[in-house]
């Protein structure tokens, strides 16, 4: 099974890239299963109904959450209707929405998880006692099983690959918006990269327009910040398993920018 994982895309920056190059890494690595983190998808924080609608026009097949769940308080209306998207698992058992869905395609079942991390992020429930519960369950049903960790600390992540290391076909960190280059099957099977990096502004500070949040840095002053709209970036993962072993075969890292041109 191909699967092709999107890191936070962030505000319309974000949303037109998907628009221009998700077409064209389709076709370079046509995958059965596309997942992209839409936390930021609606102007930096949270994610809309029509963002929703448009991430599944586009061929995206789950969308995963974060932090930013739920700041666009229209996704109450629509989160539990959605097949698609899934929010951290081990948010609060209040919480609406799920933490896991299964993806049934010609290739084979694969069932995708979202979890938060818990080191300098609010204290949510366990991730690892989370993700050790839900891959049993999904394991039962089919070995392809992929997850988004949603962390601050790349320790925690790093610690996560090597927790699932041989349960988990991938284990992809997203949240802190920058790519990291540490791509590797782990020695038990499972694919691992500790963050994706973002979808969206370039040249601007995690997404956000550099000026507004240097001025937070010099002054301490409140500001409100804004998505930058000027270049355009693309951080994402490609991830080849056996759909017999759930075991990954293939991982490239996925980075298109100016500086990076996407030759396919
Ligand atoms: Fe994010
Ligand atoms: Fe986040």
């Amino acid at each position: 099974m191909k699967i092709l994982f999107i890191g936070d895309i962030v505000g319309g920056s974000g949303m037109d890239m998907i628009r221009r190059q998700l077409p064209k890494l389709r076709r370079r690595y046509s995958p059965d299963v596309i997942i992209a983190n839409g936390e930021n998808a609606a102007s930096g924080k949270g994610l809309t109904r029509d963002d929703h609608d448009e991430l599944l026009f586009a061929g995206v097949d789950v969308i995963t959450m974060g932090n930013h769940t739920w700041d666009k308080r229209e996704i109450f209306d629509f989160i539990d209707g959605s097949e698609a998207l899934i929010r951290p698992a081990n948010f609060s058992p209040e919480a609406p929405g799920r933490g896991t869905v299964t993806v049934q395609k010609e290739a084979g079942t694969l069932t995708v998880i979202n979890l938060h991390g818990r080191t300098f992020m609010p204290p949510h429930d366990d991730p690892f006692a989370m993700a050790d519960r839900l891959i049993e369950e999904a394991a039962a049903v089919s070995p392809l099983i992929f997850i988004d960790f949603h962390a601050e600390a790349t320790s925690e992540k790093i610690a996560m690959g090597w927790h699932l290391d041989g349960r988990a076909t991938a284990v992809v960190g997203t949240h802190t918006h920058v790519q990291t280059a540490d791509e590797r099957i782990l020695p038990g099977g499972t694919a691992y990269l500790t963050d994706a990096g973002m979808t969206g502004p370039y040249d601007g500070i995690l997404g956000m327009k550099k000026e507004d949040v240097l001025y937070r840095f010099k002054t301490n002053m409140p500001v409100r910040f804004q998505v930058d709209n000027g270049r355009t970036q693309l951080g994402g993962l490609f991830v080849e398993a056996d759909a017999d072993t759930g075991k990954a075969r293939r991982v490239e890292r996925i980075l298109i920018n100016e500086d990076h041109p996407f030759n396919g």
